[in-house]
């Protein structure tokens, strides 16, 4: 293949992937009914188990980070791990006072096994440099650790089973606050569905496995790449955060 057709090749990926696009399709359909393994959407609710008594108990028991993510990496549990290409456990500085809780890794997070590395966290990471933070000074988790096929939203099953895993992952970490980022994080921890632009910038007490923590729901940044004018009020919440920690 000549230089100039790889360069215009490597232009058109580009290009499809700042529109968005997250997958590969064929040129021809595929049978999804003759295909054993597929993650079909209506599987998501038959293949996730609960997590059952044993094994929470076994969560429970756990004492520290390492231990969480070699558990978490065995757990099968949640069918979400199929599909992905990696769990994205965490980032950042496990001894900060400040947690963020995103929702479930995207695309680019599967593929390097971190969370918040594409467009949103980009955003994410200027959104910390405003009140002179960065990720050397926030710990970074997901409520879900496995990406969702197609970047889909997580359902409430999914949540439910991941809920005790982010619930221990809080508990190691014992930050002074949380800054929930949207509504899935939002609703996943506080259980209560307001509406995130009714919710956002009030400050809740969160009892983690008999502890009580301060967290406040924000906007999530990839809602703030489509509402830049929201951006106003994740600035105030950020501030609240920053001064929270003083
Ligand atoms: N969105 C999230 O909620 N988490 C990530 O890690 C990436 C995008």
């Amino acid at each position: 293949m000549g230089k100039n057709l790889i360069n215009t090749n490597i232009q058109s990926l580009r290009l499809l992937k700042e529109a968005g696009v997250t997958d590969n399709l064929n040129e021809f359909p595929i049978n999804r009914f003759n295909i054993k393994e597929s993650f079909k959407n209506e599987d998501i609710e038959n293949n996730s188990q609960t997590m059952n008594l044993k094994t929470e108990q076994q969560l429970l028991k756990i004492q520290d980070l390492k231990e969480l993510q070699r558990f978490i990496n065995n757990f099968k549990g949640c069918a979400l791990y199929k599909e992905a290409n990696n769990v994205v456990f965490s980032d950042g500085n496990p001894n900060s006072k400040i947690m963020l809780i995103g929702e479930a890794p995207g695309h680019d997070e599967d593929i390097e096994g971190k969370p918040f590395v594409g467009r949103s966290g980009k955003l994410l990471d200027k959104m910390l440099n405003a009140i002179d933070l960065d990720r050397e000074k926030v710990y970074i988790a997901n409520i879900i650790p496995w990406r969702p096929p197609a970047n889909r939203k997580p359902t409430e099953n999914e949540i439910e089973i991941c809920l005790p895993l982010i619930h221990k992952h809080i508990e190691l970490i014992n930050p002074k606050v949380l800054l929930l980022l949207g509504s899935t994080s939002t609703y996943a921890l506080l259980k209560d569905k307001t509406p995130i632009t009714k919710i956002r910038g009030r400050w809740f007490t969160l009892n983690i496995n008999g502890k009580n923590i301060q967290a406040m729901p924000t906007f999530h940044p990839a809602f703030l790449l489509r509402q830049q004018k929201q951006k106003k009020y994740v600035w105030e919440d950020l501030q609240n955060i920053r001064d929270s920690i003083k």
